[in-house]
């Protein structure tokens, strides 16, 4: 692919912040692709993914009106790795592909970021990004985030916090880190000083 804009892979934990940093980055102009977004736009009614979900998993796994049921995969793919690892294997590509595909379509912007959760976990993914950027941010304040966004119990938080790469792993992929324990304040400004450096570097690394 002829890809001359420098792409940035930001990465966290649950609740690390990921969303909200990534629309400061568009308030500068930044190009955003979100693959959780993709992921969800492949698995609802009519979505991409759904009969190849439907072949591996079997109908109910799919909802009535042609959706993953999602409750029903979190449940399996919880406590079951291969199945998890099947999913994997039907979306990830397919992820890959619509990123790429949004990757090209934000040649205008200066510098472009791709938001992906499981970046520490994907090679394939590292392989599309000249930088990562990791939100950091203390694990009680990332339980306490989810937990007022969500309906979820701390334990079910603390649980899928356990399931993810560890912090300290996470930061090692880093070549920029945003510390997200404090307010928003200190999240525009580390935004900000990011932005003029993304700014100012040729993707030639
Ligand atoms: N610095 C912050 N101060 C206060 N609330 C925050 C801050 N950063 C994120 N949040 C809130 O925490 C929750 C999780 O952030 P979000 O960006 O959705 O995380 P992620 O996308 O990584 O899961 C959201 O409700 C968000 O509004
Ligand atoms: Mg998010």
């Amino acid at each position: 692919m002829a890809q001359d804009r420098l792409i940035i892979g930001l990465t966290g934990g649950i609740g690390s912040g990921k969303s909200t940093i990534a629309a400061l980055f568009v308030e500068h102009g930044a190009g955003i692709v979100d693959t959780d977004a993709i992921a969800h736009r492949l698995t609802q009614t009519g979505g991409e993914a759904i009969e190849a979900i439907r072949a591996a998993f079997g109908n109910d796994y799919v909802t009535d009106n042609g959706a993953l049921n999602r409750t029903k995969m979190r449940g399996l793919i919880f406590s079951d790795d291969a199945a998890r690892q099947r999913l994997e294997r039907i979306l990830h590509p397919m992820i890959r592909e619509r990123a790429k595909a949004q990757l090209r379509q934000l040649q205008d912007k200066p510098y472009i970021l791709i938001v992906v959760p499981l970046l520490p976990e994907s090679a394939a993914f590292r392989q599309l990004v000249q930088r990562v950027l990791v939100v950091d941010c203390d694990e009680n304040t990332q339980v306490a985030r989810v937990i007022e966004r969500s309906r979820m119990t701390e334990a079910e938080v603390r649980a899928i916090i356990a399931r993810q790469t560890p912090r300290a792993e996470r930061l090692q992929l880093a070549d920029d880190i945003i510390c997200n324990d404090a307010g928003l304040d200190s999240l525009t400004k580390q935004v900000s000083i990011l932005h003029e450096r993304y700014s100012n570097v040729q993707s030639s690394y």
